[in-house]
């Protein structure tokens, strides 16, 4: 049987970074189900469909071909052949990614491969409906959360540090924004599971939060 771990939380709450790290510690395999959402997002830009057309996104999902690749460990997300690692990390992917993410036929299609995933090799996954839906029978959970406030000064930094044009203002509006459509959609919407540890990151180091989640794995058993 393999293992698995789930971290759920709101965006720039820190999840892939620490995921990624964990993952490495452990030698699992880290699952972004974020950037599958992403890839998707990204796919129906490209086809011109509006955030608000959930009736084109629908009818489009089906054609949508989205496979997970792995190249030294890192996670590579192919749509139709094309491999857009390099395209879904900016804020608007972000946008359309939670958008989309709204739509049942998206996420069904994106859940099956994840669990897929799940089933063949050990996994750290990161999202939103892990803990609560996908892989309900995680043998660790993690709500890992932030203030807005921090969440958004990380997020304007990453992008500084990328060079895309932005205020802090409108990072901290957009992280508002996803807030609202993440927790509050119809299908499975963001929420800490009951049986899921929490951890609020506002106040500690990237370090401090991967030593609390490496003590938390190897009392699920994960040997480290
Ligand atoms: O984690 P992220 O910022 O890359 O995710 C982008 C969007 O995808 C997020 O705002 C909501 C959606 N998402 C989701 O609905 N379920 C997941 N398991 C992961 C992401």
């Amino acid at each position: 049987m393999s293992i698995s771990i789930a971290i759920d939380g709101p965006a720039g709450a820190g999840k892939s970074t620490i995921a990624r790290k964990l993952a490495e510690k452990l030698g699992y395999i880290y699952v972004d189900t974020g950037a599958m959402y992403r890839a998707m997002g990204c796919y129906f830009s490209g086809l011109g469909v509006k955030k608000e057309d959930a009736e084109a996104m629908r009818r489009l999902c089906g054609q949508a071909d989205i496979e997970i690749r792995y190249e030294q460990g890192v996670q590579q997300v192919i749509l139709n052949g094309e491999n857009v690692n390099d395209q879904i990390r900016t804020e608007e992917a972000g946008l359309m990614a939670s958008a989309c993410a709204k739509i049942k036929e998206v996420r069904e299609k994106l859940v099956n491969l994840q669990r897929a995933l799940a089933a063949k090799a050990d996994v750290v996954m990161d999202g939103r409906d892990i803990g609560t839906y996908v892989l309900p029978d995680a043998d660790l959970k993690i709500y890992l959360t932030a203030s807005v406030q921090v969440r958004a000064q990380r997020r304007y930094r990453e992008l500084m540090e990328k060079k895309e044009p932005c205020s802090l203002s409108e990072v901290e509006q957009d992280i508002i924004a996803r807030d609202e459509q993440d927790m509050n959609r119809q299908i499975s919407p963001l929420r800490q599971a009951k049986d899921a540890v929490l951890l609020d990151s506002s106040d500690l180091t990237v370090e401090q939060v991967l030593e609390k989640m490496c003590r938390l794995a190897e009392s699920a058993g994960a040997r480290i």
